[in-house]
């Protein structure tokens, strides 16, 4: 159901309300906590180091207060927009997260039937569990490919080619994980074989293992490799993980299609700036050039509303996906991202805005200090 139709039926019938319950992102996650192996369950929960960006992008965004309008005619609010020329039900789409079999025995693909239904946009890993052919003719819905160059140029190429052949719309080429950031919760589990790469296989001819050297980020990467990605696929290269204007500039300069404000939840460089607080000098810097999106710790539609406010195109969610996907699978997932489309057009109407393109800066006041 439409964001907008849902809620204009549960103001003409309030029993609607109870008969669709509202998000509780806390007790979904106790669920999933209940329902997974504990190491797959820290794997997706882990933040890098003392987890100190990782609870600072949820706080960065509590923190924007807002300032609604009033008596503004709010009677036909949509969330629906564009990136880069897709349409989609709410700006809203889901961010890449590796080996979602941890989560689902049929993980990504549950994920890309949760984006059709939900109307919106999923991003898959470079670390799929599942043959990129199979996650692309899992549905006709538009997806991103999430590219890590890996030591094995080859075996990069032949994904993205993957990819692409399956109809993915764009590549998010993620520059934020040179190496690995360092957790401290205990992860031990081994991946099978069956979820690296599958379907791919060494120079040798083996198949790719989760140690395999030619598998492992490639470190020397830089710009340089937005317009390689680019010219190899034929595709829009957004790149993921920018949080400083000059690195905007480089990469629009680099011929980017877009930039993802993120800091990988929380999951690469500890003490790393909260997303919230780095999108303004990024959509400055950027001005209009490219599109704009922020990932992380988005966790209500007013998080959406204030993203879109401070100039992002649309948000990426990550964690509050994956836990629908291991409760709910598919139709877990779709209740996510419908809450959040819902939260969002509730929130649209109560700050006097009837749609995505018609909030500025104007509606949220700069950051109170905590
Ligand atoms: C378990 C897990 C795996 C992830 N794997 C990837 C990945 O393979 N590639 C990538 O670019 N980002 C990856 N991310 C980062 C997400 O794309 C996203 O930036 C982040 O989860 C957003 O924050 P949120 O979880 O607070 O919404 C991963 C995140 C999690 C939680």
């Amino acid at each position: 159901v439409e964001p907008a139709a849902r809620l204009a039926r549960e103001h003409e019938s309030p029993s609607a309300v109870a008969a669709e319950p509202r998000l509780d992102l806390e007790a979904l996650e106790r669920e999933a906590r209940d329902r997974l192996d504990p190491s797959a369950y820290d794997y997706y929960a882990a933040g890098a180091g003392d987890e100190t960006t990782l609870r600072a992008n949820l706080a960065a965004w509590e923190r924007l207060r807002l300032r609604p309008r009033i008596l503004r005619d709010v009677s036909g609010v949509s969330t629906a927009t564009t990136v880069l020329g897709t349409p989609i039900a709410a700006p809203v789409l889901v961010a890449p997260m590796a080996l979602q079999r941890l989560l689902h025995p049929t993980g990504e693909l549950e994920l890309r039937r949760a984006g059709e239904a939900a109307g919106t946009l999923v991003a898959i890993s470079t670390r799929s569990s599942t043959p990129i052919p199979e996650v692309g003719a899992a549905s006709q819905a538009p997806w991103w490919f999430q590219v890590y160059i890996l030591r094995d140029r080859g075996l990069t190429e032949e994904l993205v080619r993957r990819a692409r052949d399956g109809g993915a719309k764009a590549l998010l080429l993620t520059g934020d994980t040179p190496i690995l950031g360092g957790k401290r919760r205990p992860v031990e589990f081994d991946v099978p074989d069956e979820w690296v790469m599958p379907g791919l296989s060494t120079p040798d001819g083996m198949p790719v293992r989760d140690q395999s050297p030619g598998n492992f980020q490639d470190a020397s990467i830089t710009f340089a490799n937005i317009v390689r990605l680019a010219d190899l696929s034929g595709l829009p290269v957004v790149v993921k993980g920018v949080l400083r204007a000059d690195d905007a500039r480089r990469c629009v300069d680099a011929g980017a299609a877009g930039v993802v404000v993120s800091n990988h939840g929380g999951r690469q460089l500890d003490g790393a700036v909260a997303t919230a607080e780095a999108l303004p000098e990024v959509v400055d810097a950027v001005g209009g050039s490219c599109e704009v999106y922020v990932d992380g710790g988005i966790r209500r539609g007013t998080d959406v509303l204030r993203a879109l406010a401070l100039g992002a195109r649309a948000v990426l969610v990550g964690r509050p996906v994956a836990w629908g996907l291991a409760t709910g699978g598919a139709a877990g997932a779709e209740r996510v991202l419908a809450g959040l489309a819902l939260e969002l057009a509730e929130a649209l109407a109560l700050v006097g805005a009837t749609a995505p393109d018609d909030v500025g800066p104007d509606l949220v006041r700069p950051a109170v200090a905590d």
